[in-house]
C-alpha cells in the first residue's frame, strides 16, 4: 500500500520472536551435529521434531500448504524445499537445512548449508559465499537504509565470486505468520525500496547456485532443483532492526 512501510514490532513482540528463534537455533545445532555420511534426511527431520516438542513450540512448516515435515532438507542440486525422506547423505555432499518454529504465536525461520564429511574446495566456497552474502545483508539492517540495500548486498557478494543468485525465490517479512510482507529479494538497487525502521523483522535468505540462476520444481510439487543440476546453497536468518542495529533472532 502506498505510503505504508514495513510493520514495526514492539520490544515485547521481538522478545517472543527471539524465543522462537532460540528454538530454531537449537534445531540447527542438533541437526548439524548429526550430519555425517549415512544419515538420511528423515533422521534430521526427527531431530527437528524432538527439539520442537522438547521446547513446547510448534512447527510452522508441518502442514504449511500440506508440507509433511518440520524441516526442509535440500542436498546438492536441491535449492530449497527438499522433503526429508530416505535419501542418504554421502561423503562429499552438501545439504541445506531449513527450520522454523512458533512460540506463543510468533514465528522464526532460518537455514544453513553444511558439508557431509570432507567436501570439495568448490563446494566449501559455495557455502562460504552464501554465508558471507547473508552476513553482508544483515549488516545493512539499520534504520534509514532501504530494502534495496539488503538485496544489493547479497547480489554484490555472490556475483563478485562468479556464482548465481537463484531467480524467483526471496526472503520475507515474518511475525504472526511465517511469510508476511514485504518480499525480500536477493538482488536490488542501493537506496531504493521500502525504508527500514526500528522494529522491522525480516527473514533474509540468499539462495546461491554454481551454474545457473534457473530452477525447476519436481513432481512432488515442493523440491526446487537447479535447472542444470549444479549445486546450490541456502542460508537464512530472522533479523530484527533494533536501536543498536541488526539483531539476529535465530542464533543460540
Ligand atoms: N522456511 C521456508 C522459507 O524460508 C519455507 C518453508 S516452506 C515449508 O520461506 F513448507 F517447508 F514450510
Ligand atoms: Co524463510
Amino acid at each position: 500500500m502506498i505510503g505504508r512501510g514495513i510493520v514495526r514490532r514492539s520490544r515485547d513482540e521481538i522478545a517472543v520472536m527471539r524465543r522462537a528463534g532460540r528454538v530454531v537455533a537449537e534445531m540447527h545445532e542438533r541437526t548439524r551435529a548429526a550430519i555425517r555420511p549415512g544419515v538420511t534426511t528423515a533422521d534430521l527431520d526427527r531431530i527437528g521434531r524432538d527439539v520442537i516438542e522438547a521446547r513446547g513450540a510448534t512447527s510452522n512448516f508441518l502442514g504449511y500448504h500440506g508440507y509433511p515435515a518440520v524441516i526442509c532438507a535440500s542436498p546438492d542440486e536441491v535449492v530449497v524445499h527438499g522433503i526429508p525422506g530416505a535419501r542418504v547423505l554421502d561423503e562429499g555432499d552438501i545439504v541445506s537445512i531449513d527450520c522454523g518454529a512458533i512460540v506463543d504465536g510468533w514465528h522464526a525461520d532460518a537455514a544453513y548449508t553444511a558439508g557431509v564429511g570432507t567436501i570439495s574446495a568448490e563446494a566449501q566456497r559455495l557455502i562460504d559465499v552464501t554465508d558471507r552474502s547473508l552476513a553482508a545483508a544483515i549488516e545493512r539492517m539499520v534504520e534509514g537504509n532501504r530494502l534495496g540495500d539488503v538485496g544489493h548486498a547479497v547480489q554484490t557478494v555472490v556475483e563478485a565470486e562468479g556464482l548465481h543468485v537463484v531467480d524467483g525465490y526471496t526472503g520475507h517479512g515474518i511475525g504472526r505468520a511465517m511469510h508476511e510482507d514485504p518480499t525480500v529479494p536477493n538482488v536490488g538497487w542501493p537506496g531504493r525500496g521500502l525504508k527500514l525502521r526500528v522494529g522491522n523483522v525480516l527473514a533474509i535468505e540468499p539462495m546461491v547456485a554454481v551454474g545457473t540462476p534457473d530452477t525447476d520444481v519436481l513432481d512432488d510439487d515442493w523440491t526446487v532443483v537447479t535447472l542444470d543440476g549444479s549445486w546450490a546453497a541456502h542460508s537464512e536468518h530472522t533479523v530484527a532492526i533494533t536501536d543498536d542495529g541488526p539483531e539476529v533472532l535465530t542464533l543460540p
